[in-house]
């Protein structure tokens, strides 16, 4: 088949190179020029493990384009995918700008049957305005999918090639079947095309990630209490984990979540379920908690120092949003940095992938390096934000030596206790006893 791919961003670019990878005819649009002049030069604008190989091999056999051309896209293509950004409003609905002006190209170009599929994360009843749209100007037949994608960052081509599942939401059997044909090479292990009504697909991509988010949130703020009760989070993540009612997957507490997702989607099912009076008051006390828990480290840095951090320079290891991936939206580091910097602290950042990112967010008012022991020099403490495998063990003696005194504060729980002990650190981690050197 013939397919349009329009938005060439993490979904987009995933999308576009794994449906190519299965044989058909792909071609990446986007409004961007440079991030295609890159992809056509060969250059990928994002860290994501295994995508370069992907689009290479395909970019070679002749199967996978890119181009700014948007009409012309449309225009060929059997099934056009709607891959753009929808990013949080200031009243935290999402902001449907890309989405309606993709629809309007598609009604400008709709040449024959074709099937509009929605891979943005969009909110309920999106899909019937944009069949609305489409409708009013286009003359020929098409149906509109809802197809939310579920891809994690990270593992972001594994999770497309292995879905646990494929949510298809449709209208009419032709789109079904066209669906089903094209997403059968993902399924040939028996992982589900779970088929449904539209509305109720684009519901369940929020449910996912408020549900995830909830999971998440829930430990952090249980870690926060054991702290104050002298429990330990780890031995309850085991403890609960091995329910299988509950399951051991997003138990792991820390610094809050971020990234390109969870906090807008978060947002925008609140403003939904506020807007037709059902409030989820679940997930704003998750919305309210995590913007607390981002800044968790930065309490245990004052509980340390105290609220001066002028003449305080503090190392930091890890500023993606978490590992694998150099995407730096919604990241703790963002807010962790300001908040020390704020407060007159200088910043030396490490991270493997997202230093470029992060020079775009956070500027030239932090030290970057590339090398994780040469940020450390002469830093008052080691802050960890991100849990990059690099850092679950680091030659400790080094970091000792390097560090103005041998103090840690790990917002990913990398390390135990008691080894931390042993090594000499003042170890400070999320829901579990502070280790005080020496004591
Ligand atoms: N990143 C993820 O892990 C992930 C996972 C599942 C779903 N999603 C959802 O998928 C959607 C895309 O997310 P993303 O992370 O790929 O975003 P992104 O910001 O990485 O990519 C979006 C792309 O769309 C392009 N774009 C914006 N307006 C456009 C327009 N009018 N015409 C053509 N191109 C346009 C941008 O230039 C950009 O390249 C969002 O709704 C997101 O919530 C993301």
């Amino acid at each position: 088949m013939k397919l349009a791919i329009i938005g060439t961003g993490y979904v987009g670019l995933v999308t576009g190179a794994c449906l190519a990878e299965t044989g058909h005819s792909v071609t990446c649009a986007d409004i961007d020029a440079q991030k295609i002049r890159q992809l056509q030069d060969g250059i990928i604008p994002i860290y994501e493990p295994g995508l370069e190989e992907i689009v290479v091999r395909n970019r070679k056999k002749k199967r996978l384009h890119f181009t700014t051309d948007m009409s012309g896209t449309v225009r060929e293509a059997q099934i056009v995918m709607i891959a753009v950004g929808t990013p949080t409003q200031p009243n935290g609905a999402a902001d449907l700008t890309a989405v309606f002006a993709v629809a309007d190209i598609v009604a400008a170009n709709l040449s024959s049957y074709k099937i509009v599929v929605n891979k943005s994360t969009v909110p309920v009843g999106t899909a019937d305005a944009v069949r609305q749209r489409i409708g009013k100007i286009a003359k020929e037949e098409f149906d509109v999918v809802s197809n939310p994608e579920f891809l994690k960052e990270g593992d972001a081509v594994n999770d497309f090639l292995k879905p646990d599942r494929i949510i298809v939401g449709v209208a009419s059997e032709r789109a079904e079947k066209l669906m089903r044909e094209l997403y059968a090479p993902f399924v040939r292990t028996g992982h589900p095309i779970l088929v449904m009504d539209i509305r109720s697909a684009e519901v369940t991509k929020y449910a996912a990630n408020g549900f995830l988010a909830t999971k998440i949130t829930f430990m952090n703020e249980l870690a926060n209490l054991c702290e104050l009760v002298g429990a330990d989070i780890t031995s309850i993540r085991l403890g609960i984990g091995s329910d299988k009612r509950i399951g051991e997957h997003f138990l792991f507490p820390g610094v809050g979540y971020g990234g390109s997702c969870f906090p807008k989607d978060v947002k925008a099912m609140i403003k939904t379920a506020q807007d037709h009076k059902a409030p989820l008051k679940i997930l704003e006390a998750v919305d309210e908690a995590n913007a607390v828990q981002r800044l968790k480290i930065v309490e245990k840095v004052l509980q340390h120092y105290g609220e001066n951090l002028r003449g305080r320079v503090f190392a930091i290891w890890g500023l993606a949003f978490k590992a694998r991936t150099d995407d730096m939206r919604e990241a703790a580091s963002i807010y962790t940095i300001e908040s020390l910097s704020g407060r007159g602290a200088e910043i030396q950042a490490y991270d493997p992938k997202a230093l470029e990112e992060a020079r775009k967010i956070l500027g030239n008012h932090i030290t970057y390096f590339d090398d994780d022991y040469e940020a450390l020099a002469g830093a008052d403490a080691l802050l960890i934000l991100t849990e990059w495998a690099e850092f679950r063990e680091p030659d400790f003696e080094q970091v000792k030596q390097r560090l103005k005194e041998p103090i840690i504060f790990d917002g990913r729980n990398l390390y135990e206790p008691e080894r931390m002990r042993d090594l000499g650190f003042t170890y400070y981690s999320i829901g579990r006893a502070t280790i005080r050197c020496g004591r």
